[in-house]
């Protein structure tokens, strides 16, 4: 007989997210959680071999004379959390553009000035790999501590080619070397660098960073900041198309800051997410219910633009948009590598439940990254990545806010965080 390596056991409740795997969850969906009281899971080898309840587990003969036991009594046990959407490799800060930001200077006119996202071009490319990777895996032990277990991250300070492959072969080698997984994107399409338009540097994206990003094999997914006054519909669908083209995967920033009709191109190209939608139109919404493109909402982000513009989640939920939740993490718009926070700014102001607000940040965030055949929930063949939090029930997590519910991180099945 094979014993678990580890199981936790008598979880006052234990949130499996099991069911969906397949599909990401939308509509009354995103309330069923899968709960089960007295909770154990099992895992072995950093999968998961059994969920179900405490006296089940045990009778199903998981636990041996090894078996490391972690007693969950009292405390709520979740998958770990899956953050969709970030820009969590650069080098440098911003907290300069703060005074401008309380003066109303907006996002955008600040990056017209050469601050905001072309500031931190500048001190990426100022760094020496070592420097970027060790600002960055402090920022990773952040996000693993606050439980997150996967983490997109995108490239984007770097803009031209050199530099933007530097970007992907830094996150390829984080990856290895710490516990949070990162599915790697490309974004060259984050912001038009000096000396160049809108129209050369997307000339530049689609015939020469493209072929060469997909050739290196660097990047699994293609991302574009589609914005009026960054890159226009047209440039977006051009870029987007080549990277389809080349075998990337599709995600967009769209109708951020102005609704100009991101949301129905996200559709019409069937990316896999279109991210941010503060602005997106009644029909980009229904558009993206028609296609199952996931929203991912970011809510942080619209929390520290501090305009009172939130995302339409309530009504993406009735329309049946199936959504996820993203820190967003970067130094401008959301200096934070904080699910927890994103949950109860998601509770409070897109006005999800507690419920919706787990799916999102779990198994509809791992469908955001094309990963939940592996993670985003507890069930048998997945990969033990497992929360304990030190809460008595769901609605905790919002509730009590600003401070860290994790108790303990378990990635592949060993403890990443305590
Ligand atoms: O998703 N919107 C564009 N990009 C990021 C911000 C990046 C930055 O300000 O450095 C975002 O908000
Ligand atoms: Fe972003």
């Amino acid at each position: 007989m094979v014993y678990a390596d580890l199981v936790i056991h008598s979880a006052q409740m234990m949130a499996t997210l099991r069911g969906f795997s397949e599909g990401p969850a939308c509509g009354t969906d995103m309330s069923e959680i899968g709960i089960i009281e007295d909770g154990a899971v099992a895992i072995q080898d950093g999968k998961i071999t059994a969920v179900g309840t405490t006296e089940e587990v045990r009778a199903d003969g998981w636990i041996g004379p090894d078996t490391k036991l972690i007693n969950a009594s009292g405390k709520v046990v979740t998958p770990g959390f899956v953050d969709p959407h970030t820009h969590v490799l650069y080098a440098g800060s911003r907290e300069n553009e703060l005074s401008l930001k309380l003066k109303g200077v907006p996002y955008l006119e600040i990056l017209k000035q050469g601050g905001g996202i072309l500031s931190t071009v500048q001190s990426t490319k100022q760094a020496s790999d070592e420097e970027i990777k060790a600002q960055t895996s402090r920022r990773l032990r952040t996000m693993l501590s606050m439980g997150t277990t996967t983490a997109e991250a995108k490239s984007g300070y770097g803009l031209m080619l050199d530099e933007e492959l530097r970007a992907l072969r830094l996150i390829h080698e984080l990856d290895q070397e710490q516990a949070v997984d990162l599915v790697p994107t490309f974004m060259g399409a984050h912001a038009v660098p000096p000396g160049y338009n809108e129209e050369r540097f997307t000339n530049y994206i689609v015939d020469e960073m493209l072929p060469q990003i997909a050739a290196e094999g660097l990047a699994e997914f293609c991302d574009v900041f589609c914005e009026p006054g960054v890159f226009s519909l047209e440039s977006s669908e051009r870029i987007l198309l080549k990277a389809k083209d080349l075998n990337l995967k599709l995600k967009m920033h769209a109708d951020e800051l102005a609704s100009a009709g991101g949301a129905e191109l996200a559709a019409k190209l069937g990316v896999i997410s279109a991210d941010h939608l503060l602005q997106a139109s009644d029909e980009g919404i229904a558009a993206l219910a028609r296609k199952g493109v996931i929203a991912v909402l970011l809510p942080a982000t619209s929390f520290n633009l501090a305009k009172n513009s939130y995302a339409r989640a309530r009504e993406m939920v009735q329309a049946g948009v199936p959504l996820a939740l993203a820190t967003d993490s970067n130094p401008g718009s959301s200096p934070t590598e904080s699910m927890p926070l994103v949950l109860t700014i998601a509770c409070l102001y897109l006005r999800l439940t507690p419920e919706e607000a787990l799916t999102a940040a779990t198994i509809n965030a791992a469908h955001a990254i094309d990963r939940a055949d592996q993670v985003g929930s507890l069930e048998v063949g997945k990969q033990g990545d497992v929360l304990i939090l030190d809460i008595p029930n769901l609605n905790y997590l919002p509730y009590h806010f600003g401070n860290n519910p994790v108790e303990m991180v378990i990635k592949r099945g060993k403890v990443a965080w305590s």
